[in-house]
């Protein structure tokens, strides 16, 4: 196949930051997507209904004018979050979700939440108003090997959460293991489904360490054995509409990531339903691409699908070495190397 048309998809995790770093990055996602979710982990964090919808402006106006694009907002959960932001979230077309960080998993989560019981409230609200929980799946504790965290917290924190909030509607986020696809699979609760990123489809942890180590591939989850990517790339083309498409593209100044302590993230925008494609047809699943990529997260979400469409085409390009990011550079995925597909004009 050389040739793909599928309706225009969303990406249902992604990072703009905030400025003119936002600025920069904006228009990558939404030369391809209809719609993102827009994640709230900026400094200071989005916690309330008015700072999402002032960030959703300031993105929109940093938009191409010709754009389409329709950042769908989150609230970022904190142990103080009062039940009257979750009802004014409910309230308003804008903020969609709610987004929890356990406190020190990731990139500016150390407002997250500390202890599951201290939002027990808010939990119980979102229940009551149907208004879905983006989870961010991984144990803290040090003790905790960190390619561990995510299997623990399935059996520590989801599953009991899951167990006492059977009606909450959550989403796993950017899932990067084969005991998540096995618990997602299974869970014959209808409320639970899980994001997939392109990177965690396409790379393992050997490509942390290809030739010395790769501070570019860095990202949290951390990328996992050979095997979970088998596992993820099974539940992305299974056709479940348990599993959609997620792209977590978190851009970082260049600096930022060569250094001694370098943050997570990998920068997909520029490529994204590319990258998917490939993956899809590295297991000549790309009929399933479609439902993955543009309609099962809409369903999950309980918006309408889009109706535009969206073509690619297989056509090698180089992606670029490095894009302008405020005042310094990103360095996205494939930086100088060849990606095998590219949108076209539709
Ligand atoms: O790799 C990641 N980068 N994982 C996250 O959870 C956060 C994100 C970011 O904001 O940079
Ligand atoms: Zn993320």
């Amino acid at each position: 196949m050389h040739r793909i048309t599928l309706t225009r998809p969303d990406d249902w995790h992604l990072h703009l930051r905030d400025g003119i770093a936002m600025a920069a990055v904006v228009a990558a996602t939404a030369r391809c997507f209809r719609r993102a979710i827009i994640m709230p982990n900026l400094i200071p964090p989005i916690t309330t209904v008015d700072q999402a919808l002032a960030y959703r402006t300031r993105i929109c106006a940093a938009l191409p004018a010709d754009s389409h694009f329709n950042p769908l907002m989150t609230l970022y959960l904190t142990d103080n979050t009062p039940i009257s932001e979750i009802i004014k979230a409910k309230d308003s077309q804008e903020v969609v979700a709610v987004k929890y960080y356990p406190a020190g998993a990731t990139t500016h989560s150390e407002f997250g939440v500390t202890d599951l019981r201290r939002v027990w409230q808010v939990l119980e609200t979102m229940q009551t108003y149907d208004l879905p929980l983006l989870i961010h799946g991984e144990v803290t504790a040090n003790s905790i090997d960190v390619f561990d965290r995510e299997k623990i917290f399935i059996e520590y924190v989801l599953d009991p959460l899951l167990e006492n909030f059977p009606s909450l509607r959550v989403i796993f986020e950017h899932i990067t293991t084969q005991e998540a696809v096995e618990y997602v699979t299974a869970m014959t609760n209808k409320n639970l489904a899980a994001t997939i990123t392109a990177h965690h489809l396409l790379m393992n942890r050997n490509d942390l360490f290809k030739g010395g180590i790769r501070p570019h591939h860095y990202c949290l989850p951390i990328l996992k054995r050979e095997a979970h990517r088998q596992a993820l790339l099974k539940a992305a083309t299974s056709g479940s509409p348990k599993f959609f498409l997620g792209t977590d593209s978190a851009p970082h100044a260049q600096t930022a990531k060569e250094t001694a302590c370098g943050c997570a993230g990998i920068y997909t925008a520029p490529a994204a339903l590319e990258l998917y494609a490939e993956a899809f047809e590295q297991v000549q699943a790309l009929d399933k691409l479609e439902g993955f990529a543009s309609f099962y997260g809409a369903d999950f979400y309980h918006l309408p699908r889009s109706t535009e469409m969206v073509t690619l085409e297989k056509h090698p390009w180089q992606m670029p070495t490095h894009f302008p990011f405020g005042d310094s550079h990103v360095i996205p995925i494939r930086a100088g190397e060849t990606i095998s597909w590219q949108q076209v004009p539709h």
